[in-house]
């Protein structure tokens, strides 16, 4: 049997083939536009998404048999408002997940709602990203819309629904609209009231490893694919790349550098910190998970690479980059604002500290550190929870420079490991519907029997030593900036 995961990203939608014992056969990649409308504003085109979806699986079967795709299931980029009206059509862009435009509705859930009544309704507070404020933002701001909503989908089960029909989700991805009850995993009927939209309005919970429904006919005919292939739930980006990275049961970890940067650490049982600075999420394998996430990581490098360097190139504007420890330039990654654990999306970015010697390359060095130092402001949130983090995997596209990686592990002092094939979400994903269709018990199972990790890097109590001098000073900026009145 073969499998498909799909791993619906911010950039690109990536799919990868997986066959029954694990052996990945193929994966292709299609890019989509984001639209930057305002400052600190992104949206995407939903039909963007399931346009290069098709494309996507059309070359990742080209050569195999469809007929033996058993089963379909995702990773998707999370939090995203996807509105439909009553005939399933998409009434508006897509708001995503690193938009910050609802942040006075954020301020009014935590403030007048309240961060205690909240974490009690969700286990977590608000953030500008999550799919709450959002939801009173287009009520606020575009009533017309919002009379027309009939459905509100996140990202990936907008895919699910234009391939099997279904209005579903799951408890992962669920977990970040900030209306669902996390640890009971259900909708917060508190929540639903304090938006005004009902249930009928949501799509049905399932977990991840749960299909919910079969590829509709006429897809499964255009694309070549068994009509009996299983679309399974699928899980919230970073909890599938949990899954591909075998970041399962309790107490692994796993650092994902990709447009976003997230710290998620694995649970069996649900818990939160008392100021619910990480989120404390349902995780894909039937238990929780709690998460720091950065709004800008990887996408820190890209833009200062391509948009003010000028190259795409980056393993070659590395190269010279030998003194680390060294360096007395500073980033803030803040491009988008800044989610973990400052809760700002109005928070900027800056370099601090050049000097008439300053070479480019210096730059680039303060990006690569500035993203692993901001890493570790959540980092130093899980270690308040007593949460003895030793190592940790690492996955997405920045981990695939040595350089970085390097740096990550001496500013955060652990261990990292990588998975043998490089592959997150879309794996993930895949393996979500293995376990769907019966070839595993449960995730855990498929994990041991799929997943394969080596340790990248060791960190050097000398560098560690000199980046826990810079990290200091580094956690001191962004009060300073604040404090004067910056943002
Ligand atoms: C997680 C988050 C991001 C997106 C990126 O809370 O907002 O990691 O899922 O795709």
């Amino acid at each position: 049997m073969l499998f498909i995961g799909i791993d619906l990203g911010t950039s690109s939608v990536k799919l990868l083939l997986m066959k029954s014992g694990g052996e990945i056969l193929r994966t292709v990649t299609e890019e989509y536009p984001v639209y930057f409308p305002q400052s600190g504003w992104s949206e995407q085109d939903p039909e963007e998404w399931f346009n290069g979806t098709i494309k996507g699986i059309t070359k990742l079967l080209d050569g195999f048999d469809g007929k033996e795709v058993g089963g379909i299931s995702f990773g998707g980029q999370m939090h995203g408002l996807t509105p439909l009206d009553k005939d399933g059509n998409v009434i508006r862009r897509a708001i995503l997940w690193n938009d910050g435009r609802s942040e006075s509705e954020s301020q009014y859930l935590n403030n007048v709602i309240g961060k205690k009544n909240l974490s009690a309704y969700t286990g977590n507070i608000s953030f500008a990203g999550f799919t709450a404020p959002k939801v009173l933002w287009m009520k606020k701001n575009e009533p017309e819309n919002f009379a027309k909503i009939d459905k509100i989908l996140l990202p990936k089960d907008y895919l699910a629904y234009r391939l099997s029909g279904v209005f579903a989700t799951d408890v992962s991805d669920a977990s970040g609209t900030l209306y669902f009850d996390c640890a009971n995993r259900k909708w917060s009927s508190e929540m639903l009231e304090i938006l005004g939209i009902t249930e009928a309005q949501l799509p049905k919970v399932f977990e991840s490893y749960e299909a919910i429904g079969k590829i509709l006919p006429d897809i499964a005919a255009q694309l070549g694919i068994n009509p009996d292939c299983l679309i399974v739930a699928g899980a919230g980006d970073n909890a599938a790349a949990a899954v591909g990275t075998g970041t399962v049961g309790n107490g692994g970890c796993n650092i994902s550098l990709g447009t976003s940067g997230t710290i998620f650490i694995a649970s069996s049982n649900f818990k939160n910190d008392d100021d619910n600075s990480l989120h404390a999420f349902c995780h894909a394998d039937g238990g929780y998970h709690l998460m720091g996430c950065m709004l800008s990581a990887a996408s820190c490098n890209k833009w200062w690479m391509e948009d003010i360097v000028g190259t795409k190139d980056f393993a070659a504007e590395q190269t010279g980059i030998t003194t680390l420890g060294e360096n007395n330039i500073f980033f803030l990654p803040y491009l988008m604002g800044e989610r973990s654990p400052l809760n700002n999306p109005d928070c900027r970015a800056m370099f601090v500290g050049m000097s008439m010697d300053t070479k480019r390359q210096d730059m680039t060095q303060a990006v690569l550190e500035g993203v692993a130092f901001a890493l570790r402001d959540s980092f130093e949130c899980a270690k308040k929870m007593g949460l003895d983090i030793k190592s940790s995997n690492i996955c997405g596209g920045g981990a695939k420079s040595p350089l970085w990686r390097k740096i990550v592990a001496n500013v955060l002092g652990i261990e990292l490991t990588r998975t043998q094939n490089d592959e997150g979400p879309a794996l993930g994903g895949a393996i979500l519907a293995a376990v769907a269709c019966g070839e595993y018990k449960n995730v855990e199972e498929a994990c041991k029997a799929i997943v394969t990790t080596h340790v990248a890097e060791t960190p050097d109590p000398e560098l560690t030593a000199k980046y826990e001098a810079k990290y200091q000073k580094f956690s001191k900026l962004y009060p300073m900036c604040k404090e004067a009145g910056l943002w």
